[in-house]
């Protein structure tokens, strides 16, 4: 995996955004893969300024979001789809019909995964996937312990997982302990995988994830075996790497050499 190691979360989001950009100017008819939780937040700021300034059009692509809370409706405020809306399409040009979360209100929960599944098959798969990670070594909500080969399919939420998102929730609102999360497998079928972190909260699972042996602890792990991802992370998420200085030569001589093919 390539390792990039920035100063602030704002360049994180800025390169993120970047790939995106790239992805979209080179293939407007893209599927992405989406996540919620904070981290990608800047990243959506940056994209949807640069769909305003009309320098990307989401007109003609798709989306797929990573998971999806069990048992609450889509217009629920604490759903990852109201987040979606929120926070990233209503300001962008992309069709709501064109976008996809799984369904946390499905009739039969059983068998809503592998509709997302067949769903992801029709549109050609995901061209890039965007990731968080979870202070465990979490992904969509793929906890400790998934299956690495998983597909989207209903997951139980680990108490470490309850309580960081439990900030999102007022006292007297229920919480649930159930997802419906795309499956390792999933993730690993993307093109291209982009992982964003900042902070020191996230620094243990990153190392656990770039340094750590393949395993489902920590399954973030299981990108060591994808053929494109970018790890994207500021210097606390990167504060407990043991080979921190050789990812940054890595960087620097990629940089060096991608500049040297241009000229
Ligand atoms: P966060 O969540 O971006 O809010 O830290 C990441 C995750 O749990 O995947």
């Amino acid at each position: 995996m390539k390792v990039v190691i920035l100063e602030t979360p704002q360049a994180v989001a800025n390169y993120g955004a970047a790939m995106f950009i790239r992805q979209l100017t080179s293939k407007p008819t893209s599927v992405l893969g989406l996540a919620t939780g904070s981290t990608p937040l800047a990243l959506y700021q940056q994209l949807i300024a640069a769909n305003q300034a009309e320098i990307i059009s989401f007109k003609q692509c798709s989306t797929f979001n990573l998971d999806e809370y069990l048992g609450l409706a889509p217009e629920h405020p604490q759903s990852y789809r109201h987040f979606m809306n929120e926070q990233f399409f209503q300001h962008i040009d992309i069709e709501l019909s064109n976008t996809h979360v799984p369904n946390g209100a499905a009739q039969n929960p059983l068998t809503a995964g592998d509709e997302y599944e067949a769903l992801i098959k029709a549109h050609g798969g995901i061209d890039i996937q965007l990731l968080g990670i979870g202070r465990n070594g979490h992904v969509g909500f793929n906890e400790p312990s998934s299956c690495l080969a998983s597909r989207t399919r209903v997951k139980t939420l680990t108490q470490a997982t309850i309580d960081d998102n439990a900030r999102f929730f007022s006292a007297e609102e229920y919480q649930p302990h159930l997802s419906i999360t795309m499956g390792i497998g999933t993730i690993m079928e993307a093109r291209n995988v982009v992982l964003l972190a900042t902070g020191e909260s996230k620094a243990e699972a990153i190392q656990a994830t770039v340094e750590g042996p393949l395993s489902a602890s920590c399954p973030a792990s299981a990108l060591q075996m994808h053929l494109s991802t970018t790890l994207i992370i500021d210097d606390a998420a990167a504060s407990k790497l043991k080979d921190k200085a050789f990812y940054q030569h890595i960087e620097r001589e990629n940089q060096a050499l991608l500049k040297r093919l241009s000229h």
